[in-house]
């Protein structure tokens, strides 16, 4: 329907911070549910440009500290943000295989989170997740999920719809259709062998605002603006947002109702 890029390429190409629901504050408000100690193995699954993995490294930097991502090219991007903001060589990142697994992640995490990445799964791929991150998970480990799901009253044929035209549009759909609801999450959760700790839909108004950056965090933010600078400048890349932003303003306007943000603390 469109000879369009995927639209996560071109987050890629302009090094976007934070492509997931309530943005710097959502991931801050995941971290202070995780609870970190500062020595722990972690996990990111799909890393995106990195900005996560500089956070945390920044201020725990005793973990342990890993991501997979299944992009070749935002791994690329965020090991050149780990080494803009002076932690090249500090966290681990694997590229999933071309059939969505990690093989060379050993088995004892004692925390896996992911941002945004769990929910685009399409069909069973969401279980497959679910399960994978349940295999890396160490015994009482946990996995902490922050994603936008569908609303348990939207209907499957607008569910279809908004897919199909997220597909065609962005190269992405907007979330699970099989396992629509945070209710279908939970279940699906159950099975895989997590007990299901917190599901929360997290207010705005009362997510974190203001903190004191570390000097890797500030690197990072200009890591960022840099990207956001070459976006406006370059003609091509003007051209390629407005035409997302067309899409998102017009045949994707009235779609935020169907869905909700929601953050999930399983335990397995
Ligand atoms: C919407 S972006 C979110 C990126 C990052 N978590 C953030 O919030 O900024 C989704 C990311 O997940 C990655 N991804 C999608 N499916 C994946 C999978 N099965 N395994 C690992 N990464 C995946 C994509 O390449 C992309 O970088």
């Amino acid at each position: 329907m469109t000879n369009r890029r995927d639209m996560l390429a071109y987050f890629t190409e302009v090094n976007r911070a934070y492509i997931h629901p309530f943005g710097n504050r959502g991931t801050e408000y995941l971290m202070q549910k995780m609870d970190l100690k500062g020595n722990e193995r972690v996990l990111e699954v799909g890393f995106g440009t990195g900005t996560t993995l500089v956070g945390m490294k920044a201020r725990l930097p005793g973990l342990r500290l890993e991501g997979v991502e299944a992009s070749v090219a935002m791994l690329e991007k965020a090991r050149k943000r780990l080494r803009f903001c002076g932690l090249e060589n500090k966290v681990r990142l694997h590229l999933a295989t071309r059939e969505g697994s990690w093989p060379d992640l050993s088995p004892d995490f004692d925390l896996i989170f992911s941002e945004s990445v769990f929910a685009i799964q399409e069909g069973e791929g969401l279980k497959h997740m679910a399960e994978l991150a349940g295999s890396k998970l160490k015994a009482g480990g946990r996995l902490l999920l922050n994603d936008l799901v569908w609303r348990r009253s939207t209907p499957p044929e607008v569910i279809e719809k908004i897919n199909t035209q997220g597909k065609a549009g962005f190269g992405i759909i907007q979330a699970n259709a099989l396992y629509p609801a945070a209710e279908d999450w939970i279940r699906l959760f159950e099975k895989s062998g997590f007990r299901v700790l917190a599901c929360e839909r997290p207010d705005d108004m009362r997510l974190p605002r203001h903190r004191i950056l570390t000097f890797a965090e500030f690197r990072s933010r200009v890591y960022s603006g840099l990207g956001k600078g070459i976006s406006r400048l370059n003609r091509r890349l003007r051209r390629e947002w407005r035409a997302y932003e067309a899409l998102m303003n017009g045949a994707f306007s009235g779609n935020a109702k169907y869905l909700e943000p929601v953050i999930f603390v399983l335990e397995k």
